[in-house]
């Protein structure tokens, strides 16, 4: 299984701490955003990941993360998504990298406090699909926010003016392969971007998705600048990420 680490997009929400840098390069407390996700995917047990980046700055990344060292890994692939095209197009961007295996995608200002080791396990096992983690939030309408009923996901919604659940959906995506074969088929949303949510509910339509409730702490630290600081300080309280 791979692994996948978006990095791209102009984090206005940032403005204007990310005019001149890309959001995933501002420290969250003692390392860059961009740290924490890849940490992730390491802690999971994925050892070969992809990062797209874009926007501005995005041959910094390069200077910064080298061969992934810092990591423990042997090397890093790079790839470079040219427009604001959304989650779903960086996504295409990495078929050719996934050489037809499952992936793990994580959006790259996603900070996960415990291992997502045990579901992506669980993940590798399931015969196809997909699997989405699930975490209750107070403001829902910040995210894309998934109605379950027992098991099952019945569907999910970007960013809603009227959440039907406080479950959102973290920026944590496990796919198969036919991620790519999806990808192709989707249309721009109203904001001109191919939505990962359009992916999440081509799946549910098919019966193939399965989640996970998160569990220990998760910040979307892109989401305001409120989020960005909230985040700093949950890392700083919680000595997440000593290592
Ligand atoms: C993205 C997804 C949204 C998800 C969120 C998690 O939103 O579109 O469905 O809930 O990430 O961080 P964005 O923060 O890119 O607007």
């Amino acid at each position: 299984m791979k692994g996948i680490v978006l990095a791209g997009g102009l984090g206005t929400r940032l403005y204007p701490l990310t005019k001149i840098t890309n959001k995933h390069l501002l420290p969250i407390y003692n390392k860059p955003m961009i740290y924490y996700p890849i940490q992730t995917l390491v802690d999971a047990g994925i050892r070969e990941i992809m990062i797209v980046t874009g926007g501005n700055n995005a041959g910094d990344f390069l200077k910064l993360l080298g061969n992934g060292s810092d990591f423990g890994l042997k090397h890093l692939n790079f790839t470079y998504q040219a427009r604001e095209g959304g989650i779903a197009e960086a996504v295409g961007l990495c078929e050719y990298f996934a050489e037809g295996q499952k992936v793990v995608i994580i959006l790259g200002d996603n900070i996960i406090e415990r291992s997502v080791k045990k579901a992506v396990s669980r993940f590798k096992k399931q015969k196809e699909g997909a699997m989405i983690f699930l975490k209750k939030v107070r403001n829902p309408r910040e995210y894309g926010v998934a109605e379950v009923i027992g098991r099952k996901v019945k569907n999910i919604v970007e960013k809603p003016r009227r959440p039907r659940s406080d479950l959102a959906v973290i920026g944590v995506y496990m796919y198969d392969n036919r991620v790519f074969d999806i990808v192709k088929t989707l249309k721009p949303s109203g904001r001109g971007e191919l939505e990962i949510t359009d992916v999440n509910n081509a799946y549910i339509k098919e019966g193939l998705m399965t989640y996970e409730m998160l569990s220990g702490g998760w910040a979307d630290a892109g989401e305001s600048i409120d989020a960005y600081n909230d985040t700093i300080n949950f890392v700083r309280r919680r000595g997440a990420y000593k290592k």
